[in-house]
């Protein structure tokens, strides 16, 4: 059994051939798949896409969770695609942790002025995690999800 806990560091990693059986083995609550795709599709969406930046969340050495941006620097456009952390290691902080690693590694970006996110609202939803990390809603409904936005 890992020893994992909230003092835990949190670390985005590259998925290898060794790793991504385990990252496609994590998994959010039933009541919680609404929110977000499996992690075996989101990566095989990211290797049709030129825009995919993904990286498994890691708390020490064990793998917690995935993380997907949809990146255009040219344009100066980012948006969080995808955001997981597996069911039997939430409410431990590893989310917010790793929210905060990719706005900071997003304000690094070129011409990175907004992080962007959408997000289906009520019961179980992750908006006030992004409430909390400053993202701010817009107003804008897309696909019956609200877009909300990071300004740095
Ligand atoms: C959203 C998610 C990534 C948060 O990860 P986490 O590691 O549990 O988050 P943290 O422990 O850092 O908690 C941060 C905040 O998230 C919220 N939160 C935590 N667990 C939650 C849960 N199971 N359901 C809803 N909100 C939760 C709380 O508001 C918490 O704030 P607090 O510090 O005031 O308690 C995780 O719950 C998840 O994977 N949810 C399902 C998928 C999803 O909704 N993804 C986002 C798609 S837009």
């Amino acid at each position: 059994m890992n020893e994992i806990h909230q003092k835990a560091e949190v670390t985005l990693r590259r998925i290898t051939a060794k790793t991504v059986r385990s990252i496609c083995n994590l998994s959010v609550s039933e009541n919680q798949r609404k929110f977000v795709a499996p992690n075996a599709v989101s990566i095989a969406q990211a290797y049709f896409s030129k825009n995919a930046w993904f990286r498994a969340i890691y708390a020490d050495d064990t793998p917690v969770g995935f993380v997907m941006l949809h990146e255009t620097p040219k344009l100066g456009k980012y948006f969080l695609w995808r955001f997981m952390i597996d069911s039997k290691y939430q409410g431990k902080g590893y989310g917010h942790k790793a929210l905060e690693l990719i706005i900071k590694r997003v304000k690094k970006m070129p011409k990175a002025k907004a992080l962007t996110l959408s997000v289906i609202r009520g019961e179980g939803s992750a908006e006030n995690l992004y409430l909390e990390s400053g993202f701010k809603f817009t107003g804008k409904i897309e696909d019956s999800e609200h877009v909300m936005k990071l300004t740095y």
